[in-house]
């Protein structure tokens, strides 16, 4: 009979027992906190749908980012706002882009020592037609064409390691871009920067939020051609072998809440590290309830974030990052 014996509520009487045995923890360091870099000068553009989210020039980028050192989390991820935008998404991959420009000046600011600094590699935000690669007429109408695409990445992501990019990491979910990324980098004399490949990113309706912070939703049709269906489990597992084959040194799932069961099953099957994204919509989905009154915000914060740890990711892209970490 386990009753009167065990009771489990005697290593819950006080926090410092609480805080013996308490299996996951949530440090700042394990935060990834995303940015959007506008063109300008003292720029600091809200987005209405994440309050607390900006788009920001290069210079306010910076003052971000050494209050973010300072706060302990442990890097940005940068996206880019250009300031014009063409079929083939060129401001993706020029010298002086707009996420070149940024990561030049993070590099030389005293962040950069503190704080991992990743790129997002991928064309939506660059291309007049929304879409993460160029468009082509196929057998089956107006799509992005896959294999064209694959050298537009690897030009990216190499001009970003060149820009200073720690780490690269491709969200446009092409096949075989890892490959193609991996291999335009070392070609360019870049074999030690990494891949953070988002490996299963599931084609969601919480990326609505972030197309408005980025000014990239597609201007027709959408991206269940290339994101994966939600209905997905297994082929997110196929997506991730595929992408380590490849050469990815760390993966990403994304969203984060509505997909915790693949990040525990990536958990079980694979040993790299894991990265889960909070994604825009549920950031926003959170402030929402926040706003109302109807959720506590610190305490629904840090069990959301709590709540991807505990099913296996290493560590969190959350646009929660600053205010998490000032309570942590
Ligand atoms: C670019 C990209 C997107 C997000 C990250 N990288 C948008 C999309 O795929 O539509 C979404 C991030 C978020 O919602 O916070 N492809």
């Amino acid at each position: 009979m386990p009753f009167p014996e065990h009771r489990l509520r005697r290593l819950r009487r006080n926090e410092s027992l609480r805080a013996l045995v308490r299996e996951t923890s949530l440090d700042p360091g394990d935060l990834i906190y995303p940015l959007f870099i506008c063109p300008g000068e003292g720029v600091r553009n809200p987005i209405s749908s994440m309050p607390g989210v900006f788009n920001l020039s290069v210079d306010e980028a910076v003052r971000e980012a050494e209050e973010a050192a300072i706060l302990g989390i442990g890097g940005l991820l940068l996206f880019g706002l250009p300031e014009a935008k063409d079929e083939q998404g060129t401001g993706a991959w020029a010298d002086d882009g707009i996420v070149q420009r940024a990561l030049r000046a993070l590099k030389q600011s005293a962040s950069s020592k503190k704080l991992v600094l990743i790129a997002d590699v991928c064309l939506c935000e660059y291309t007049s037609h929304g879409h993460c690669g160029i468009i082509h007429k196929g057998p089956y109408g107006h799509d992005v064409a896959n294999d064209p695409t694959l050298d537009l990445l690897a030009r990216t992501a190499v001009s970003q390691a060149r820009a200073g990019a720690d780490i690269v990491a491709p969200s446009d979910m092409m096949d075989g871009r890892v490959a193609a990324i991996r291999h335009g980098l070392d070609h360019a004399g870049f074999s030690d920067t990494p891949i953070l490949s988002y490996a299963s990113k599931f084609a969601s309706a919480f990326y609505g939020p972030f197309r408005e912070a980025a000014d990239s939703a597609p201007q027709f049709g959408d991206r269940r051609t290339y994101q994966m269906d939600g209905a997905n489990a297994r082929e997110a597992m196929r997506e991730i072998e595929l992408d380590l084959a490849e050469g990815a040194d760390m993966i990403l799932m994304k969203p984060a809440m509505p997909y915790l069961d693949i990040v525990r099953a990536a958990r079980d099957r694979v040993d790299v590290p894991i990265g889960a994204y909070q994604v825009s919509g549920e950031y926003s989905m959170l402030h929402a309830a926040f706003q109302r009154g109807w959720l506590d915000q610190n305490r629904a914060m840090l069990e959301s974030l709590l709540g991807i740890r505990r099913a296996g990711a290493d560590f969190i892209v959350t646009y929660f990052a600053k205010d998490a970490a000032k309570l942590l």
